[in-house]
C-alpha cells in the first residue's frame, strides 16, 4: 500500500497501530488495566484544516480532513470517485430518513441572547448520525481498497453493533439501513416505545438488556455490546473508547462551527457549553476547533455539562484539576487556593506550563480509575440521554476544558426543565432536556453570575422530544 498521510496512535498508552491496518481499538487494551485507551487518528504532518470548501454536505466539504479520504487517496481512489461514494451513501440516507447531511445552521437567538447550532435538523434528528456516517465511510473505503475484506463487516455473520438507549441507536439504524448492513442494538428496558418501534421499522435486531442485580455493576447494554464485539461484531458506536474512528465524523460539527466563526461578521465566542454523556460529542467538537485555531488563537472556554444525578466527568475534572494545580505550584506557580471550579479553571489557564501539563495529563491517562469513577446504579434525570455511568471519552474532554479555561457545569433538574422550556419558546423547536442541557447550563451560569451577562456564548441543540 502507498504511505497514508496519517496514522493511528493510542492516546492512553502510546501504541502506534500498524500503518497498513485500520484498527478500531487499541490492541493493548486489557480489561481493567486502568489505562485510558483511545485510538486517535493523527496526521503525519502539521496541517490546518481547509474550511473554505463550498459543498453543503459536510462529508464532502471536509473530506480532505478525514481518515477515509486519506485512505482512499493512498490506495489510488480518485477524488471524484470518493465524492460519488459519499453522495451515493448520502442519497441512500435521504431515502431512509427524508434528507441527507447538510451543514446545520449556526445563528444568534435574540430571545436567548446566545448563539445556537441547530443539530436537531441533522439526519435522524441529532448530531449522532455524523459519527456513524463517518464510520461507515471509513469501513466502506477500507473494504474497497482491500484493507478490510469486502462486505464482511455488517454481514449477518459479523453484524454492526451499538449499545444505546435512544438517539445513537436510531442514528445507527438509519445509516445501517441506508448502507444495507445488519445492525444489532443493545438497549435497556427503559428505552421509549417510540424508539423501539422506529428501530424495528428500520430493520435493526434489538436486544433488551436487563439491569444488574447489584447497584454497583456497570452498564449492562455496554457489557452485552462488548461481548458481541468480542464474538466478531463491528463496533458501530458513538463512543470513541469502543471505536476511535467514530470521532472522525464528529469532527465535521466542529469544522462547521470553526468555519462559521471564521466569517468576517462572526462573533468572538467566549464560552461554548456542551452536554456530555459518553463524551464523543464534546471531544470531537473540541478537537476540530483546536485543529482549526489560527496561530494558537484562544479558543472559547469549553464547558462540559452534566446532570446532578450523574456527573462522573465533573468529579474527574476536580481530581485532575487539583493534581495539576499541585504540580504547577511545585513547579513555581503562585500558591493560591482557587475557591470555585471557575476560579480553578482560570488559575490553571493563567499558570499553564506546557511540560508540567503534558506530564500530568500523560500520567492521568494511565491511572484512569483515580479520576473516572463509575457512577453506581441507574441514575435518573429528565436529561436521560446523558446518564452514561462513566464518560468513555473523558480524558479528551478533561484536557480540552483545562486548555481552554472552561469548567464543568452541573445542572439541576429544575434548570434542565427551565432551559428546555425557554429553548422551546425562543426557537420553536420541540427540544428535549438532553438536547437542551447545554442551553440550560448557559442560562443557569449567566443567572448565577459565573459568566458575565454580556459574554458571547454558544450552545449545541442536539435533540428533540421522541
Ligand atoms: C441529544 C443528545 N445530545 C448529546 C448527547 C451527548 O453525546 P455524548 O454521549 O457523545 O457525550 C447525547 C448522547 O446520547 C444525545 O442523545
Ligand atoms: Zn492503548
Amino acid at each position: 500500500m502507498a504511505e497514508a498521510p496519517l496514522h493511528q496512535v493510542c492516546e492512553g498508552c502510546g501504541l502506534r497501530a500498524p500503518a497498513q491496518e485500520i484498527a478500531f481499538t487499541c490492541a493493548d487494551r486489557r480489561p481493567a488495566d486502568d489505562i485510558d485507551h483511545l485510538l486517535a487518528v493523527c496526521w503525519n504532518e502539521t496541517r490546518r484544516p481547509r474550511l473554505d470548501q463550498g459543498s453543503a454536505n459536510p462529508f464532502v466539504a471536509f473530506r480532505a480532513e478525514s481518515c477515509s479520504h486519506a485512505m482512499a487517496t493512498a490506495f489510488g481512489i480518485e477524488d471524484e470517485e470518493y465524492i460519488e461514494l459519499v453522495q451515493q451513501l448520502d442519497e441512500a440516507v435521504a431515502s431512509v430518513d427524508g434528507h441527507g447531511f447538510r451543514t446545520t445552521p449556526f445563528s444568534h437567538n435574540r430571545g436567548l441572547g446566545l448563539w445556537i447550532k441547530n443539530e436537531t435538523l441533522n439526519v435522524s434528528g441529532t448530531h449522532k448520525a455524523r459519527h456513524l456516517f463517518g464510520l461507515a465511510l471509513c469501513i466502506e473505503v477500507a473494504e474497497r481498497t482491500g484493507a478490510l475484506p469486502a462486505g464482511s463487516l455488517g454481514s449477518a455473520e459479523r453484524p454492526l453493533a451499538i449499545a444505546s438507549c435512544g438517539n445513537a441507536a436510531l442514528a445507527a439504524a438509519v445509516v445501517a439501513r441506508a448502507w444495507k448492513r445488519h445492525l444489532r442494538v443493545f438497549i435497556p428496558p427503559t428505552a421509549p416505545a417510540s424508539v423501539v418501534a422506529r428501530l424495528t421499522d428500520l430493520g435493526a435486531s434489538i436486544k433488551v438488556c436487563q439491569a444488574h442485580e447489584q447497584a454497583a455493576a456497570g452498564d449492562p447494554c455496554l457489557e452485552k455490546f462488548r461481548a458481541a464485539v468480542a464474538a466478531g461484531a463491528v463496533p458501530f458506536t458513538c463512543q470513541g473508547s469502543e471505536n476511535g474512528l467514530t470521532l472522525e465524523g464528529g469532527l465535521t460539527l466542529g469544522f462547521e462551527l470553526a468555519r462559521s466563526l471564521a466569517l468576517a461578521d462572526a462573533p468572538r465566542l467566549e464560552h461554548l457549553f456542551v452536554q456530555v454523556g459518553g463524551g464523543a460529542l464534546f471531544s470531537s467538537t473540541a478537537r476540530a476547533l483546536k485543529l482549526c485555531a489560527k496561530d494558537n488563537a484562544p479558543l472559547p472556554a469549553l464547558h462540559a455539562v452534566q446532570t446532578e444525578a450523574c456527573q462522573p466527568l465533573v468529579r474527574a475534572w476536580r481530581t485532575l484539576a487539583r493534581d495539576l494545580w499541585a504540580a504547577l505550584v511545585a513547579a513555581g506557580a503562585p500558591d493560591e487556593e482557587p475557591g470555585s471550579d471557575r476560579e480553578m479553571a482560570r488559575w490553571l489557564l493563567r499558570n499553564a506550563k506546557e511540560s508540567v501539563n503534558a506530564r500530568v495529563f500523560a500520567a492521568a491517562g494511565r491511572q484512569r480509575g483515580r479520576y473516572m469513577q463509575t457512577v453506581p446504579g441507574q441514575p435518573t434525570s429528565v436529561a436521560s440521554g446523558i446518564l452514561d455511568n462513566e464518560t468513555y471519552d473523558g480524558f479528551a474532554v478533561l484536557r480540552a476544558q483545562i486548555e481552554t479555561g472552561g469548567w464543568p457545569v452541573v445542572v439541576s433538574e429544575a434548570d434542565l426543565v427551565a432551559g428546555r422550556d425557554e429553548g422551546r419558546v425562543q426557537t420553536g423547536l420541540n427540544l428535549d432536556a438532553t438536547g437542551a442541557a447545554g442551553l440550560a447550563a448557559a442560562l443557569a451560569a449567566r443567572q448565577a453570575g459565573d459568566i458575565a451577562p454580556e459574554a458571547t456564548c454558544a450552545v449545541l441543540l442536539t435533540g428533540t422530544q421522541r
